[in-house]
């Protein structure tokens, strides 16, 4: 085995929000990367802000994973890569629920060629899964350990996430084609704090941190906070947000702990959080805090399908993983309000 292509990394997804700053902390950690986009909810100009962040382009495939002939074509090309983080999947809540066939076809068709291509390498490739904390469902106990259990989904997205797991889980209990670490993510926020990458939203954001900064840059004449009436301190809904930058650390040392075959298992799952929640309200004044502004909004009904408290237990990441975040709510939320800011000339 040469130790070349340990080195040689394939990012799914790698010009998305979470893709794109995984590039750039495995560049930065001395990996090669090459990267699969189908481009579907990202913009080829990525490539140019991770390289202006580590000085190096990583390689590109405008590929659709649905597309068996054309991953099959690349896996001939690239059989010396050392590793697969697999980001690539369609992420909207609202929208999974108007077009499960298309969220079932993308998001589980694209692991299934991907696996089918790793198996012909005949050798156990590390594989790092992009998980999601929906998998928990409304929790009934606080913070979410790893073992607590899955609850039905409640999108179809989220339940692409579950199968997906459940995929890579019976694969690693029959065949030797991947070792698996799923992910579990709380909720992303942020930008790198060069401003050359961050979160580029298509259409209105459904989520509250891009919503929030483009409220303030103009684009949205107020938030609405989707209900106050939960039983949290404050009465709106409670989550562990934490910095992308944070996150994407994880997934590099998740790869690291492959490579250097410290898994315990063939199938690991690790909650990726800060430990800590914050109410909808308490992000708000962090945006007003860090800003200097005041946002308006106004409350709302609550929104079908949220979970009233979600964070993470983060023992298991910072104990096996010897990882943890390092980044405040604060500082995402001032990274996330400067990167818009910045790709609105304002
Ligand atoms: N919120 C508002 N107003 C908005 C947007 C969001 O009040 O305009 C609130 C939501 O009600 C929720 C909180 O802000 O209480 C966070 O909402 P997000 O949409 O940002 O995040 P979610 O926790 O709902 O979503 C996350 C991930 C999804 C995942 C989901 C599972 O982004 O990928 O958790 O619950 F499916």
């Amino acid at each position: 085995m040469s130790h070349s292509y340990l080195k040689k990394i394939l990012v799914t997804g790698g010009l998305g929000f979470i893709g794109s700053h995984t590039v750039v902390e495995l560049q930065q950690q001395g990996f090669e990367v090459i990267i699969i986009d189908d481009l579907s909810n990202s913009s080829k100009e990525v490539l140019n802000g991770i390289t202006a962040i580590t000085q190096q382009t990583p390689a590109f495939a405008e590929i659709d994973l649905k597309d068996k002939q054309a991953v099959s074509a690349f896996f001939s090309n690239h059989s010396d890569i050392g590793g697969i983080i697999h980001f690539a999947a369609y992420k909207a809540v609202g929208e999974s629920v108007e077009k499960p066939l298309q969220y079932y076809d993308n998001n589980l068709g694209g692991i299934v060629n991907l696996l089918l291509e790793a198996e012909k390498l005949n050798r156990s490739l590390p594989f790092i899964f992009s998980s999601s904390c929906t998998v928990y469902g409304q929790a009934d106990a606080l913070p979410i350990t790893e073992d607590a259990p899955i609850k039905k989904a409640n999108s179809p997205y989220g339940n692409t996430k579950q199968i997906g797991e459940e995929i890579l889980f019976d694969v690693t209990q029959s065949k030797d084609i991947v070792n698996v670490i799923s992910l579990r993510y709380f909720n992303p926020i942020g930008a790198h704090p060069s401003l050359e990458i961050g979160e580029l939203p298509i259409g209105k954001p459904q989520n509250l941190v891009p919503f929030i900064t483009q409220t303030a840059a103009g684009l949205h004449d107020k938030l609405t906070i989707f209900g106050d009436d939960y039983p949290t301190t404050d009465g709106t809904c409670v989550r562990d947000y934490i910095h992308v930058v944070d996150l994407s650390k994880a997934h590099v040392v998740a790869l690291q702990r492959l490579l250097n075959q410290k898994q315990t298992s063939n199938y690991e799952v690790f909650n990726l959080g800060t430990g800590t929640g914050s109410s909808v309200l308490e992000v708000v004044q962090s945006f007003e805090r860090t800003s200097g502004r005041s946002l308006a909004y106004e409350i709302g009904p609550r929104r079908t399908g949220d979970v009233i408290a979600a964070y993470a237990d983060t023992s298991k990441a910072n104990n096996e993983l010897g990882w943890k975040t390092e980044k405040t709510l604060d500082e995402a939320v001032d990274s996330a309000w400067k990167w818009e800011q910045k790709i609105r000339g304002i």
